[in-house]
């Protein structure tokens, strides 16, 4: 990249961007090269899902993610990053154990692997422990609505709040997250009208996933949007791109290359100077062994 250093995002002007009504776009981002590429296209926020769980470490949910391998990526993350904001997700256990142990684990994060800010799963029953990140002026970023690490709580991954009670239940969630003091809360797997009422109510900008276009930004799991994702997506994802089947294609091309012997051709080998190779030749063709002895 070249040109001026881009100026970095900050959790203030996050805020100022929900108070002047423009939309934010977060993307997930697990390794150096697609945070580069990630925030090079502008993405305001790169969130260190605990998705790469199931996206790039072929878990069949997030919950067996550990905190030392969301540390690893997180940091080539940030190595990757110039502007956006790096959320580390905090993943299962790493914030159900206590204070402590969560203010440690979020600490972690910023201190270790470089982070802005860290993100938990939860509403009201986490308000405690995002009070007590926020005293270590650790920034959080709340997440309600469909909770992946809550998957067999909920009975599968299911839209919440399709019911009065449980829409109003998400809504009371998000409202004591921004009193605990979050500086956003994604809304993911919830019916558009509800995340666009709870989004006109709080005064921190909401991330929608699957939550319709009421929020005040949006975030896709970035593996999903480029087609690199095995097997289905969910409806709400938009594919921009078919990036699986043109890897598999220059892969496929590559391997064929080397069984005809196309590859590698002159220009992809490096040649000894005419002088050095008359001056080796010899002693390639005499025995070996005594090549190293002498
Ligand atoms: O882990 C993740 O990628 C997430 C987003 C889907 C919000 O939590």
């Amino acid at each position: 990249m070249s040109g001026p250093r881009p100026c970095p995002v900050s959790v203030p002007d996050l805020i100022k961007m929900k108070e002047r009504g423009e939309r934010i776009a977060m993307l997930t981002a697990y390794d150096f090269p697609s945070a580069r590429q990630i925030d090079a296209a502008g993405a305001d926020l790169l969130l260190v899902g605990d998705s790469l769980g199931m996206v790039v470490l072929g878990y069949d949910s997030t919950l067996p993610v550990t905190m030392n391998e969301m540390i690893h990526h997180t940091k080539a993350v940030v190595r990757g990053t110039e502007r956006g904001l790096v959320v580390g997700d905090m993943p299962y256990l790493s914030y159900h154990l206590g204070l402590r142990d969560a203010v440690r684990n979020a600490g972690r994060f910023i201190q270790e692997a470089g982070a802005k800010a860290v993100k938990v799963e939860g509403g009201r029953k986490r308000a405690r422990i995002v009070r007590a990140i926020r005293e270590a002026e650790i920034p959080v970023m709340g997440h309600v609505g469909l909770t992946p690490q809550s998957v067999h709580d909920l009975g599968g991954f299911k839209i919440q709040g399709r019911d009065a009670a449980s829409a109003l239940a998400i809504l009371e969630d998000a409202l004591a997250l921004e009193d605990a003091g979050v500086f956003s809360v994604v809304l993911e797997g919830i019916p558009a009208q509800l995340a666009a009422a709870i989004t006109r109510r709080l005064s921190v900008p909401t991330l929608g996933i699957g939550a319709g276009a009421g929020c005040d930004g949006q975030v896709l799991v970035a593996h999903d949007l480029l087609g690199l994702t095995a097997g289905r997506v969910p409806s709400f994802v938009r594919r921009y791109a078919e990036v699986g089947d043109a890897v598999r294609d220059a892969c496929r091309r590559f391997v064929e290359d080397v069984r005809s012997g196309a590859f590698p051709g002159e220009s992809e080998a490096t040649h000894l100077k005419p002088e050095v190779w008359e001056e080796l030749r010899p002693h390639l063709q005499a025995d070996p062994k005594r090549l190293w002895r002498s």
